[in-house]
C-alpha cells in the first residue's frame, strides 16, 4: 500500500499490524472457532487474507476510509471464498444486519478522546451499554469498538485482536475488560517484554476470548518476551495459574513479569497484619502549578534586588531533586539555592494592595506584564493572575515522576510543593517518619513498580489515586530505635547511598520485623530489579 500522509495515517490510527501477529491470531481463532471471519477496520485486508488462506468459510471487513477498502478488495482479489466489503464507520453497521459470524480479528483503531467525538462516538459509547459497559467520555476509541464488534459473533464464537494495556490500567479499559470477561467463557490475555507495534506509544497485548455468551470471572496473562515466541503458542497458550488479572480488584499487570518466587513472597507480603496502602495512612494531593516558574520563584538573597518583601517568600519543594534526604528543611533550602535553584515561592496577598506593601506589589504586577505573564495558559485562568491558587501544606513528600530511586521526605519546614512532586497530609496517630522509612524498603518500591504507569522514556509516573494504592509495612519498636533508623537512613541518602539506605530498611522491617528470610528477600530484590529493568527497556525500544 502506499505510503499514506502522516496526519491522516493518525488521524484514522492506520498502523497495521506485524504479519506475525495477524497470522498467530487467525490460526488461534479459527481453531476455536473456525467459519466466518469479520475484521471490523481492515485495513488492507491482512487480517481477512489470513484467514481465507488458513480455511475460513468467509471473510467479511470494514473500514471507514475509502482508499484502504479499495487496498483490502486488491489484496483480497486472489481469495475464493465468499467476500464482503463494507466502506463505513463501524459503529454504524449493526450486528443484524451482518453478523452472525465465527470470529473477530483485527486491530481495532487507537483514536484518543479528544479526537474521537461526534455521533460515532454517541454510537459507540450506547453500544458499548448494550453489552454492560458504562464507557466515560474519555474513552478512546478502541474499547467501545472491541464491545460493539463482539455483538456481531454466534453463540460460542471467538474474538481474536491486538489490544492497548489501557486494557488493564485505566478506569475505561477495565470496565472493557469487565465487559469481555461477563461476556466470553475465557479471556486471555497475551503479554510481551519488549514493545513490537510501531504505531504504539505504550504496550500492546493480544486479546485472546472464546466462548461468546458465557462468562467468566477473571483474565489470564500468558507473559512472553517477544512476538517470535508465538510461533511455538499456537495449539494452547500456557497460563501460569496465579496470573490472573480480577477486573474488580486491583489490576497489577507488572506481577506478569516476575518471577513466580517473587511473586509469592509479595503476596505473603501484602497480606501482612502490618501493611497499609497509603490511602490507610492520609490523604494524597497534587502541588501547585505556577504558570511561569522563574518568575514565581525567588532565592531569599535575590529578593531584595528583585524588590520582594521577604514575607512574600514561602519555602517550597521544586522536585525530586530537591529531597536530598529522608527529611526536607531549613538547610536543604539553603543548599539547594546556594546551587543557584530558587526553593521559595513569591506570594503576595491581595490585602498588600490596599496595605502593608502597595508599591511592592504595583511593582511586582507591572514586571509580571512587562514580562506578558499573565497571558500564559494557567495564569490567564486565574485571578488574580499573580496569585498562585492551589498550595498545600504536607507532612510528607512524595514522588511523582521516577527514575530509579523514589524520594520521598518529612517536611520538617511546611514546605509547599510544586506538581513535580505529590503531598500527603497524615492521620492523627500516624508519624510521617515511619511512612518515610517504609517507602525505602523493597517491598514498596516493588508496590510503586506495580502501581505506577510508565510511558516514553521509561520514567514511572505515579498519579494521585496510583500512590495511594501503593504498600508499605510500617517499622514499629521504640521511639527512639525508630529515629536512630531514621538518621541513618537521612545520611545514607545524603551520601547518595540509595541502596544503602534500602538494604537499612529491608533489614529493619523485612527481616526483623517481619521475620521474612534471606532468600525470600533476595527474590523480593530481583523481583523488584526486573521491574524496573522492564520499564527501562521498554522505554529504550519506544524511543
Ligand atoms: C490499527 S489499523 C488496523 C488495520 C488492520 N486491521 C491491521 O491490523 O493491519 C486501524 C484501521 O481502522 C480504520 N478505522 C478508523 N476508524 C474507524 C471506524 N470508526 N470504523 C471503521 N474503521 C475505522 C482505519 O482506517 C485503519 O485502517
Amino acid at each position: 500500500m502506499p505510503e499514506r500522509p502522516l496526519t491522516r495515517k493518525k488521524e484514522l490510527a492506520a498502523y497495521y499490524t506485524d504479519l506475525r501477529v495477524v497470522d498467530y491470531l487467525v490460526a488461534w481463532g479459527l481453531g476455536v472457532a473456525p467459519g466466518i471471519v469479520m475484521d471490523p477496520s481492515c485495513g488492507d485486508g491482512r487480517f481477512l487474507a489470513a484467514a481465507a488462506r488458513r480455511g475460513a468459510r468467509r471473510v467479511i471487513g470494514c473500514d471507514i476510509d475509502a482508499r484502504t477498502i479499495e487496498t483490502a478488495a486488491q489484496t483480497l482479489a486472489g481469495a475464493d471464498i465468499p467476500l464482503s466489503l463494507h466502506e463505513s464507520d463501524f459503529f454504524r453497521v449493526e450486528p443484524e444486519r451482518v453478523g452472525p459470524v465465527d470470529l473477530i480479528a483485527g486491530n481495532p483503531p487507537f483514536i484518543r478522546y479528544q479526537q474521537f467525538s461526534g455521533e460515532s462516538r454517541t454510537r459507540a459509547l450506547a453500544s458499548a451499554l448494550r453489552v454492560g459497559a458504562r464507557l466515560t467520555r474519555l474513552s478512546a476509541s478502541w474499547a467501545p469498538f472491541l464491545l460493539h464488534a463482539l455483538q456481531f459473533l454466534r453463540p460460542g464464537g471467538a474474538m481474536a485482536m491486538v489490544v492497548p494495556a489501557e486494557l488493564a490500567q485505566t478506569g475505561y479499559g477495565i470496565a472493557t475488560l469487565q465487559a469481555l470477561c461477563g461476556n466470553f467463557a475465557r479471556v486471555r490475555l497475551i503479554t510481551f517484554r519488549h514493545n513490537w507495534f510501531e504505531g504504539a506509544q505504550q504496550e500492546t497485548f493480544l486479546l485472546l476470548a472464546e466462548g461468546r455468551g458465557k462468562s467468566c470471572g477473571s483474565a489470564e496473562l500468558v507473559p512472553l518476551e517477544r512476538i517470535e515466541q508465538l510461533e511455538g503458542l499456537i495449539a494452547e497458550p500456557e497460563v501460569d495459574d496465579s496470573l490472573r488479572l480480577h477486573p474488580e480488584s486491583d489490576a497489577s499487570l507488572g506481577l506478569a513479569f516476575i518471577d513466580p518466587a517473587a511473586r509469592g513472597v509479595w503476596h505473603a507480603l501484602t497480606r501482612h497484619p502490618g501493611g497499609f496502602q497509603l490511602r490507610d495512612l492520609g490523604e494524597v494531593a497534587n502541588g501547585y502549578v505556577s504558570g511561569a516558574n522563574a518568575f514565581f520563584h525567588c532565592r531569599r538573597v535575590d529578593a531584595v534586588s528583585r524588590g520582594i518583601p521577604l514575607e512574600w517568600l514561602f519555602p517550597v519543594a521544586r522536585n525530586s531533586r530537591s529531597l536530598a534526604g529522608l527529611r526536607f528543611g531549613g538547610e536543604d533550602l539553603v543548599v539547594a539555592e546556594d546551587a543557584g535553584t530558587p526553593h521559595h515561592l513569591i506570594l503576595p496577598r491581595p490585602e498588600d494592595l490596599f496595605s502593608a506593601e502597595p508599591e511592592a506589589l504595583r511593582r511586582f504586577i507591572a514586571e509580571g506584564e512587562r514580562l506578558d505573564i499573565p497571558r500564559r495558559y494557567k495564569c490567564r485562568v486565574r485571578t488574580p493572575w499573580w496569585k498562585v491558587p492551589g498550595l498545600v501544606a504536607a507532612d510528607l513528600l512524595l514522588p511523582y515522576m521516577i527514575g530509579t530511586a523514589p524520594r520521598s521526605a518529612v517536611n520538617v519546614c511546611h514546605a509547599l510543593y510544586s506538581n513535580s512532586l505529590h503531598g500527603m497530609r497524615v492521620f492523627p496517630g500516624v508519624a510521617a517518619e515511619q511512612i518515610a522509612l517504609g517507602l525505602l524498603s523493597t517491598f514498596s518500591l516493588l508496590s510503586m513498580e506495580l502501581e505506577g504507569r510508565s510511558y516514553g522514556g521509561g520514567v514511572l509516573k505515579l498519579e494521585p489515586t496510583e500512590l495511594q494504592r501503593v504498600r508499605v509495612i510500617l517499622p514499629t519498636g521504640s521511639d527512639s530505635a525508630l529515629h536512630q533508623t531514621f538518621d541513618e537512613a537521612d545520611r545514607m541518602l545524603r551520601a547518595r547511598d540509595y541502596a544503602g539506605a534500602t538494604r537499612l530498611a529491608d533489614q529493619v522491617i523485612l527481616e526483623g520485623q517481619v521475620g521474612l528470610s534471606h532468600s525470600n528477600l533476595t527474590a523480593l530484590r530481583h523481583g523488584r530489579a526486573a521491574s524496573v529493568e522492564r520499564r527501562l527497556t521498554r522505554g529504550r525500544s519506544n524511543r
